[in-house]
């Protein structure tokens, strides 16, 4: 059986005016299983929010296939979320109205819309702050505001872009656990970039190494660890080898420059 997602040899290429091109993805592959949680690590400007962007829809390869569900990704869909590490919040919106931007461009109603955005607010612990705008809020709280958005569209592929980069180490910690809760409540398959190890393993099904420029897909590293994981969880040795295991990988991809 073919994997849910499904790249091939996809490549691409920017070619900005009066500029050299820049070789961003090449011959890149990925499988992800429905519902798997998969980290993606790799070098800085590697080409992994570009490939982010290639499975929301918002850019085109030049060659190979992008398969998702046995579909062909031709562009944006409801089926698919960002959560970005700017959190790409509405400046002018209160956190009510961000929350809900993604069902009123579905055109749901009113009420519907209330509905959701009230227990997404709660899920991810903002009630009180719905009618704050951005401004007014946390780094932390603004990326509460983000994954409650992405998910309220109900979409099965949840695409995150160092969501957490932005935040203090224990607010970080606190996402990840909240997220392990939603992703495992929600049965959601998960592509989660990030450069740190640690959070990587703790999450993930599979961790993803990713070449330097232009990114290709090195290895892959199976997560056996026990679920649902705990914070001691980071402190044994299984969960070490792994991270030794991936830095190596990783490293010389970051020192052969
Ligand atoms: N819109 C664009 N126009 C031109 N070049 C781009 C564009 N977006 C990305 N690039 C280039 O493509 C390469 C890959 O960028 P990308 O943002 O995918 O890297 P990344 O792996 O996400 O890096 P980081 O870890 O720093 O976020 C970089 O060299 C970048 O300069
Ligand atoms: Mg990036």
């Amino acid at each position: 059986m073919s994997a849910y997602i499904q790249g091939r040899n996809v490549n691409l290429t920017f070619r900005p005016p009066n500029r050299r091109p820049v070789r961003a993805l090449q011959n890149f592959d990925i499988d992800v299983n429905e519902g798997e949680f998969l980290s993606i690590v790799g070098p800085s400007g590697c080409g992994k929010s570009t490939f982010l962007n290639v499975l929301l829809g918002l850019a085109k390869p030049d060659s190979g296939d992008i398969m998702l569900g046995g579909k062909r990704i031709e562009g944006p869909g409801t089926d698919r979320a960002m959560v970005f590490q700017e959190f790409g919040l509405l400046p002018w919106r209160t956190v009510q109205s961000n929350v809900e931007l993604g069902l009123e461009l579905k055109g749901v109603a009113t009420e519907t819309r209330r509905e959701v955005s009230q227990r997404l607010i709660e899920m991810v612990g903002l009630v009180g702050f719905e009618t704050h705008y951005p401004h007014e809020l946390s780094g932390g709280m603004k990326q509460r505001v983000g994954l409650a958005r992405a998910l309220a569209t109900d979409p099965d592929v949840l695409l995150m872009d160092e969501p957490f980069a932005a935040l203090d180490a224990q607010t970080r910690d606190l996402m990840q656990v909240e997220l392990l809760r939603i992703w495992q409540e929600a049965k959601k398959t998960v592509l989660f970039v990030t450069h740190q190890i640690d959070e990587a393993i703790y999450l993930s099904d599979r961790v993803m190494v990713m070449t330097k420029r232009p990114g290709q897909a090195k290895k892959i590293f199976a997560i056996d660890l026990p679920r649902p994981r705990d914070y001691e969880m980071r402190v044994t040795r299984e969960f070490n080898d792994l991270k030794l295991e991936i830095w190596n990988e990783l490293k010389d991809e970051i020192t052969s420059r």
